[in-house]
Order: structure tokens, then sequence, then C-alpha cells
């Protein structure tokens, strides 16, 4: 059957062995996408959706939102946002080498390319709900310590979890930096051989809460995998605080594989996280299918309004200037908490890849030495109940004992959280 909305030119597909509608609920494949007052025709008398013609009723400035109210906050919002997508293809490689400046058509741009949903979050739902029926015979894979929401969203999809733990290398004598966590790929390989059902892959790259980033080979190595059909999603909601992301995304990998969809966010490198805009990238079946599933005006006009002025050459230079600023910081932090470390007040040093925009820490135990969750527990209320700094605790991710995961701040923001870690390690032993 083919993809509703999706044109027949695709090229061949590549690994042979995935075909996008065997991963596909059928429900989802035959589905007839919802048609916004807006797919035909969007300019004229807009007399189509039911909007009130009056226009908004906001009185005075909205706070903080410049001119909000010339947003025709009135109208339903554009449903397909072709100019953020083409930005964003721009930005990350996505668009086709053959394309000229003034192409305008989404295949053209590398639009086609490009999903936009509310906040990476709703886009790893929308992964769930169109491949992986529930009722719990069919599964996602992820690979603790990552991310909380892909086994809620499992939870709430009714849907399997399979887990494959990451591995701190070096504690287990295979070598490599001590304290990377390292995605075990032939155990997932084992995983989804002994169970078919297995439709996504979820990785986390870099990891939250692991901070480290995982190395493109390691998720060729998925993508080549013959007894895998499904999709290995990668998310690289940190990936602009790596050295060089275009190199080291999965979004460069996108071209030549139809089995990987890589999710990306304005919420973190971005700084904007109020307005709710995640990304999917993928080739067209694919985002095609998430286009015609998702609720037909998610992406608000203020949101798609302030996403493009954040996808400006302008703001794109600001954001890469801050997100450099933020790694020198986050050296720094790291050397200041490694001194700690030397002061005998009970912290470790840090673990996981340190590539993203915080970092994590072991609170040891001060007779033993060695991590102590009790004791970070204890560190991590008393920071926020008697200092106002609070950072997560992180304890209870597998290979994460006794840990912190302290976000990296301004200047001020790290001097406070060390000066007030001091504090508060002095009298919880
Ligand atoms: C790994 C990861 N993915 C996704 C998200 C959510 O991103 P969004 O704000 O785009 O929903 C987070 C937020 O903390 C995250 O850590």
């Amino acid at each position: 059957m083919p993809i509703l909305g999706l044109s027949p030119s695709q090229k061949p597909v590549y690994p042979a062995h995935f075909d996008v509608e065997k991963v596909i609920r059928p429900n989802i494949l035959a589905l007839q996408p919802y048609r916004c007052a807006r797919d035909d025709y969007s300019e004229g008398i807009l007399l189509d959706a039911n909007e009130n013609s009056l226009g908004h009723s906001i009185e005075g400035q909205v706070e903080g939102v410049q001119d909000a109210l010339e947003l025709n906050l009135h109208r339903y919002p554009d449903p397909s946002h072709p100019l953020i997508k083409q930005r964003i293809a721009t930005l990350r490689g996505l668009r086709p080498e053959s394309s000229s400046s003034d192409a305008t058509s989404d295949a053209e741009t590398g639009a086609d390319h490009v999903f936009l949903g509310v906040g990476s979050d709703e886009v790893i739902d929308l992964l769930m709900r169109v491949s992986v029926t529930p009722g719990g015979s069919e599964k996602i894979l992820i690979t603790p310590p990552t991310y909380g929401m892909y086994s809620v969203c499992a939870q709430v999809n009714d849907v399997g979890v399979v887990r494959v733990p990451l591995e701190l290398r070096g504690d287990n004598g295979e070598g490599g930096e001590k304290g990377r966590f390292s995605v075990r790929v032939d155990e997932i390989k084992k995983a989804v051989v002994a169970d078919p059902s297995i439709k996504l892959i979820f990785l986390c790259s870099p990891g939250n809460p692991t901070g480290t980033l995982i190395p493109l080979s390691t998720i060729r190595s998925l993508l080549e995998f013959p007894d895998f059909r499904g999709i290995v999603v990668v998310d690289e909601a940190y990936i602009d605080f790596v050295d060089d992301p275009l190199t080291q995304s999965a979004a460069s990998l996108v071209k030549q594989y139809a089995n990987v969809c890589v999710l990306q966010t304005l919420s973190k490198s971005f700084g904007l996280a109020a307005i709710r805009l995640g990304i999917a990238l993928a080739q067209p079946p694919l985002i095609q299918i998430l286009t015609n599933t998702k609720a037909p005006y998610n992406i608000s006009t203020p949101t798609a309004a302030l996403a493009l002025s954040a996808l400006s050459p302008a703001s794109l230079s600001t954001m890469q200037a801050k997100c450099q600023t933020m790694k020198s910081y986050r050296s720094q932090l790291l050397a200041s908490f490694a001194e700690l470390g030397k002061a005998n007040l009970g912290i470790g040093r840090s673990i996981g890849g340190n590539d993203a925009n915080f970092v994590m820490i072991p609170i040891l135990d001060s007779k033993t030495g060695e991590p102590s969750s009790a004791r970070a527990n204890k560190v991590y209320k008393a920071l926020a109940e008697e200092h106002g700094v609070v950072v997560r605790y992180r304890g209870n991710e597998p290979g994460c004992a006794g840990c912190l995961r302290v976000t990296v701040g301004t200047e001020e923001e790290n001097k406070a959280v060390l000066e007030k870690l001091v504090e508060v390690l002095r009298i919880i032993s």
C-alpha cells in the first residue's frame, strides 16, 4: 500500500533488509489523515475554519513577547511550516547538494526529511504510536541508564520494554576510558534476534544521564544488522554540546539509511524549552507517516515564529557561540569538581562522557569511599531545601550509584553550586 502523501520518486532503499511498511502498524498505513482547513487554501477571505473573525482579544502588550499581537493569532497555524524545516535541513546537512538557492519544494530543500513535534517528547510518543502495536505483544528496546520518557511513553501506549543496560567501560577490564558508558551492541543484537517483536531501538546520544556521545560506527552496526527490521531512534537532544556536531550527529546517516530516525530539539542548545519544538530527521517515507498521524496544527504560530527567528543565520551564530561558552564552563566545572575530589569531602571522579550540558558527580560514603546513593540523596535534598540549589538525584539509575546530575549553569550559578556543595558535604556524612 503506498504511503499517503508520499511522492513516488523514491531512491532505492538502503539497507535492503528494511521495509518501512513492515514496521508501521497497518491501521496507520491505512490512515486517511485529517485534512486541515488550510491544506487546500490559505489565503483570501478565510471563512473555512470557524475561527474568530474579529481577531484575538488580548489587550496591551503580551509580557515579554514583542509583536505577538501581529501573529494572526485568530488563525490556525500553518500545518506544515516548510520554512522552519528548510532551515533545519540546511543546518543538519540534509539539503540536497544539487539544491539551488531558489529551490522551494520540500524535496528540493530537504524539508521532506524533517518533522516537527511539540518537543521531542511528542515525537517519541508518535514514533511508538505509528510502529508498535499496543497490548504488550510488541516492544521497544532501551539502554538504561537513559532518558525516562521512553519507558513512560511505552507504558502509556501499553508497549513492552526490553532493557539492555549500557556498560560502564573500564569496570570490566575491557579497556577504554574509565567511566564512559557504552552501548552493548552484541547484547542488543542478541536481544532483537531473541525477540523479533522489538520494533524500535532507542539510543540517546549524548546520553541523558550519561552525557556520552555514541560513536557513529555503533549506530551503523545496528542499522546494518539484517536481523533487526525496525527503526533505530537516536535521540540527540544534546548534540550541539559536542565538538563538531555536523560530523558526529547521526543526521549524517539519514540520507543513506532508511531505518534511522534522529530526534533533536530546540529545548537545549537553542535555549527554547518553553516553546516546545522537537524535531525528527529521517527519510521521507517515515517523515510522511509521522506527518499523516500528527494532530493537524501541532506547532503553534508563536512557537513557529520564535523557531524561525532562532534558525536565522544570526541566531544560529549566537546559539553556536553560547554552546562554546557552555563547553568552556563545563570544563571549568569538571576541573573544580576534580579539585574538590582531592579535598576529602567525598566527591568522586565524574562519570560519563561529559559531552552534554551537564555533568554526573558521584557522592561518596565518607567511611568506605564508595559511591553512596543514601548520602547523595541527603545532599540533593539539603542543597534544594536549605540552599536553594536544585540538581538532579540520579543514584537510582543503573551504573549511577551516588550520582548527582548537575546542569552547567552560568559562571555565578556554577560558583554557587560548588560553594553550597562544600557546605553541605561538611555537614552530611
Ligand atoms: C534525551 C532527551 N530527549 C528528549 C528530551 C525532551 O526534549 P523536548 O523538550 O524537546 O521534549 C529531553 C529533556 O530533558 C532529553 O533529555
